[in-house]
């Protein structure tokens, strides 16, 4: 099963990735994290890349469609995969239609997680990410015990870069101007499942498996 996640910024793309894998094993294939990883070990890509992500610009379409490519070919991807956070332009999406095309394979369905953008800036200006297990965490629906320590493995939380709320504003102008007019894209394909991700974690997740069949 191959699935996309779309949303906006904060909408709990992540999130509901983190739970999708846990229960199905699908390959995660998050762009940002991608991205970020070229950001911290100071490849030519991360260096490129750090500008538009700490502006909240999308990086070029040419960098982030060749990424995908080679990830969805990794044999781990063989079995199914979760796009989360890409495709974000209608460039990408006939990209990926056109790649996945040659593989022989498609979208299963495209999961939409919707959320008012006045919640969304409260729930990424108080988003932690543990540095060693990436388990994404939040001091206020979920707070961990020490707002330092990752629950899962001890590892040490940090603010993502882009998570002020200046950025988190310009990230959603994006989205609203790039990426949602995809939810047509999607909803013309007949793929397209909207969810209303304003609710608890788990009460999302039961709404993205029956979405998906699972
Ligand atoms: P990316 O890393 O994809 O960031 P994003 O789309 O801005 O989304 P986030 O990761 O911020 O949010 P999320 O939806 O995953 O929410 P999460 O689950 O963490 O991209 C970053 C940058 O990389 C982009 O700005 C761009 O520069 C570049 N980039 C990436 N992909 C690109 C592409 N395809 N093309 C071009 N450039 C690209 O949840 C957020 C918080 O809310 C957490 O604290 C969580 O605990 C909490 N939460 C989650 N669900 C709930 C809930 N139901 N109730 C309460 N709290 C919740
Ligand atoms: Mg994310």
């Amino acid at each position: 099963m191959n699935v996309i996640l779309l949303g906006a910024p904060g909408a709990g793309k992540g999130t509901q990735a983190e739970k999708i894998i846990a229960a199905y094993g699908l390959a995660h294939v998050s762009t940002g994290d991608i991205l970020r990883k070229a950001v911290a070990d100071g490849t030519l890509l991360g260096l490129e890349a750090k500008r538009y992500m700490d502006a909240g610009e999308l990086v070029p379409d040419a960098v982030v469609i060749g990424l995908v490519e080679s990830r969805i070919a990794e044999p781990d991807a063989e079995s199914g995969f979760i796009l989360d956070g890409f495709p974000r332009t209608e460039a990408q999406a006939e990209a990926l239609d056109g790649a996945l095309s040659e593989m022989g394979e498609r979208i299963d369905a495209v999961v939409s997680i919707d959320v008012d953008p006045r919640v969304i800036v409260e729930r990424l200006t108080s988003r932690r990410t543990c540095k060693a297990c990436k388990k994404i965490h939040s001091l206020i629906a979920d707070p961990p015990a020490d707002p330092g320590t990752c629950d899962a493995c001890g590892g040490e939380l940090y603010q993502r870069d882009d998570d002020t709320e200046a950025t988190v504003r310009n990230r959603l102008d994006v989205y609203e101007r790039a990426t949602a007019p995809l939810i047509d894209y999607y909803r013309d394909k007949a793929l397209l499942h909207a969810i209303d991700g304003d609710r608890p974690v788990d009460v999302v997740f039961a709404d993205v498996r029956a979405a998906l069949g699972v």
